[in-house]
């Protein structure tokens, strides 16, 4: 009962494309490493989404290094390769890392 109202209430305030491209960082095990506002393996989604606002050919860029993986971005540990995410969805999820709105407000 009270997940199903916190389902329901996550729901009511995501807005729907972030929703499903969320869905889809699930999918692909990109959550695994990398979490919105938190460093986890990977750095924070928002953080990501910050640091190349404005840049030209961030988008293209990300998507070549999330196909191919690598390192020293962010720091030593490596991204591996993500061969089996298929185009659309990279540039997808791309796209919707580089569209976060800034982290919310600590309480
Ligand atoms: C095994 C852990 C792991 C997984 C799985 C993973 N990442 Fe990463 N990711 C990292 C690490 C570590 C870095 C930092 C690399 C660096 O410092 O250059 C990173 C960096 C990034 C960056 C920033 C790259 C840059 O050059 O600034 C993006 C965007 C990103 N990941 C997206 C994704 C997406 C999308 C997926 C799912 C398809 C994914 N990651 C899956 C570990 C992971």
């Amino acid at each position: 009962m009270n997940r199903m109202l916190i389902v329901a209430l996550l729901g009511a305030l995501l807005p729907l494309p972030a929703a499903a491209s969320l869905a889809l960082a699930q999918k692909h095990s990109c959550m695994a490493c990398h979490a919105l506002d938190k460093p986890l393996v990977g750095p924070p989604f928002r953080t990501v989404a910050r640091t190349y606002a404005g840049k030209q050919g961030a988008e293209a860029r990300l998507i070549q290094k999330v196909r191919n993986g690598g390192s020293g971005a962010w720091g030593k540990l490596p991204m591996p390769p993500n061969p089996q995410v298929g185009d659309a969805d990279l540039r997808a999820l791309v796209k919707w890392i580089l569209a976060l709105p800034p982290q919310p407000a600590q309480p």
